[in-house]
């Protein structure tokens, strides 16, 4: 078989396989296109049976799937947060603000773009030293507030995104409150301040350049992210596995 004739068949094998499966889409991933109010309906599923794994469309995690893995089969291209940590590494930061800022918009590009902080935070932090966690948690209320002290200027790309007239709600505000009051403060202020849109063209970051920081900051579990029965390990089979059934 040559190239084309081998892709011609394994589309072919994709097709089979998915007229022999239902594939549904979870309620918050339609939420607001549909009215999570209307009843779901099922498809019948006559001679077929409901995705119980993974998902042929996706490619195939391996069994025991490492944080790169998920970076290399499940996240959008993470050059945002290969820059950041590349910056951070350059500004001389230590290594677990280097690791928060590889880490710190994983909830956006694999996951929940809504409260993608607190997202993140939850996934990484039965991994991480609570430091890089809190962070990472709290980016994403400080982001919408300048501290001079550091030059950090409220993002000219929220002005944009958002309106001028965009003020953060009251739970943001609070985590604002509790962050500048925290011991912590710092290290989630100097992710923001490494947390930049303006990317260097010329640099091509690897993720491979992380591999030791990662080693020596990020507990990579035996069994595999999602296998190892930690508090968010359901979160990452769900991100390995986003469309099964049950
Ligand atoms: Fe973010
Ligand atoms: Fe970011």
């Amino acid at each position: 078989m040559n190239t084309l004739e081998r892709a011609e068949a394994a589309e072919h094998a994709l097709s089979e396989e998915l007229d022999r499966l239902v594939i549904m889409k979870s309620a918050i991933y339609t939420s607001g296109e549909r009215d999570p109010r209307a009843p779901m309906t099922r498809p019948s599923g006559e001679g077929k049976t409901f995705l119980m794994g993974h998902d042929p469309r996706l490619p195939l995690m391996p069994e025991k799937p490492t944080l790169f893995d998920f970076f290399k089969l499940r996240f959008a291209p993470a050059n945002h947060l290969l820059q950041s940590a590349r910056l951070a590494q350059k500004n001389g930061l230590d290594e677990k603000l280097i690791l928060a800022c590889l880490l710190h918009d994983i909830g956006i590009l694999g996951f929940i773009r809504a409260d993608h902080g607190y997202w993140a935070a939850q996934l990484v932090e039965p991994y991480v030293d609570p430091e890089v966690s809190w962070a990472i948690r709290y980016h994403q209320a400080l982001r919408f507030y300048a501290d001079e002290s550091v030059g950090y200027k409220y993002p000219e790309l929220y002005t944009k995104l958002f309106g001028p007239e965009y003020r953060p709600e009251p739970h943001i505000e609070r985590a604002y409150k509790t962050a500048c009051a925290h011991k912590w403060y710092m290290t989630a202020r100097l992710l923001t301040v490494n947390d930049l849109y303006a990317f260097d063209p010329n640099v091509t970051v690897e993720l491979e350049d992380f591999t030791d920081i990662v080693g020596r900051n990020f507990r990579q579990p035996a069994e595999g992210l999602g296998f190892d029965d930690s508090p968010s390990a359901h979160m990452w089979r769900t991100i390995n596995w986003p469309t099964r059934y049950l």
